[in-house]
């Protein structure tokens, strides 16, 4: 066994990830913003999307030099799907890394529905994860790179009040686990991270004040094991290690980064 030192273990992993280019969707806020911020100090080469531009150029500074690429666009428009792919090649002629991370959560049950809001939630959660994954697989394949799908504990348990999206969730881990397989012999590994609760915007389409979203996210630290919610670096640090040759011999899982939410409920 060899031993490394803490400094030659991250001196290791920014190796890693020096001149690997890096697409974020979702990167505007919380999780995707979070996550760039840590690949940038990883030394990735960043392309970043969302809807948001003055966000974007925001988490953009604080991800410092090399300047993350940015692209605005719509997940649920295919044309501006098809552009984040095309633009990411034609800036940086290559694709090592995608992270589908964007998603919109909007309270529903089978006794409230709405089939404007399920297409919402599916057109951006799930068909855009296919859209985009499809049009990064050839470049991936060429990089023997990887993709990390950032999921959710909603994907494996059920949540009250949430129907589409756990759905959504659910949709996209066997994404996970079948595009895994598929991609398996072009040496391209395919992951997700299910986090538990992580204090963001996320909640923001839910109708919900601001006040209510804080008192709902203090109720969900008891769902945790941990009895706390999770952090969005924590988020990001697990993203970064299912990305890295850390993990170079996973494939097809579905991470739970959740404090045991899915030890609770079990
Ligand atoms: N926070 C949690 O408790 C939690 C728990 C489990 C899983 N997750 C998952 O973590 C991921 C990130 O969520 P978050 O918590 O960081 O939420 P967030 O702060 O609301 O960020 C969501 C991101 O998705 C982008 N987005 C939403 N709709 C879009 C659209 N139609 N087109 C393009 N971009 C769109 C937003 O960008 P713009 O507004 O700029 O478009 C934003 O950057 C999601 O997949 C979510 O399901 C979150």
């Amino acid at each position: 066994m060899r031993e490394r030192s803490p400094r030659a273990e991250a001196q290791r992993r920014r190796m890693f990830f020096a001149g690997k280019v890096v697409l974020i969707t979702g990167a505007s806020s919380g999780i995707g913003a979070e996550t760039a911020i840590h690949f940038a100090q990883l030394g990735a080469l960043l392309s970043i999307t969302g809807r948001n531009k003055h966000n974007l150029d925001k988490v953009a500074e604080q991800c410092g030099q090399p300047k993350p690429f940015i692209i605005t666009g719509d997940l649920a428009n295919e044309n501006d799907v098809k552009n984040i792919i095309d633009s990411t090649i034609k800036h940086y002629g290559k694709l090592d890394i995608l992270v589908n991370n964007a998603a919109v959560v909007k309270f529903g049950s089978i006794e409230t529905p709405s089939l404007e809001q399920y297409d919402n939630i599916f057109n951006v959660n799930v068909r855009s994860v296919f859209q985009l994954t499809t049009l990064a697989v050839p470049y991936l394949i060429k990089t023997k790179g990887n993709i990390v799908n950032v999921s959710s504990v909603a994907g494996l348990r059920p949540l009250k009040n949430n129907l589409p999206y756990c759905m959504s969730k659910a949709a996209l881990d066997q994404f996970t686990r079948c595009v895994a397989l598929e991609l398996a012999s072009r040496q391209v590994r395919v992951n997700s991270v299910n986090p538990g609760a992580v204090p963001t915007n996320i909640l923001r389409n839910t109708g919900l004040t601001q006040e209510q979203i804080k008192i709902v996210f203090e109720q969900l630290k008891g769902g945790h094991a941990l009895g706390r919610n999770g952090d969005t670096l924590e988020i990001a640090k697990t993203i970064a290690f299912l990305a890295s040759d850390d993990a170079s011999f996973i494939t097809g899982i579905t991470m739970p980064v959740d404090g045991g939410w899915h030890v609770m409920s079990a």
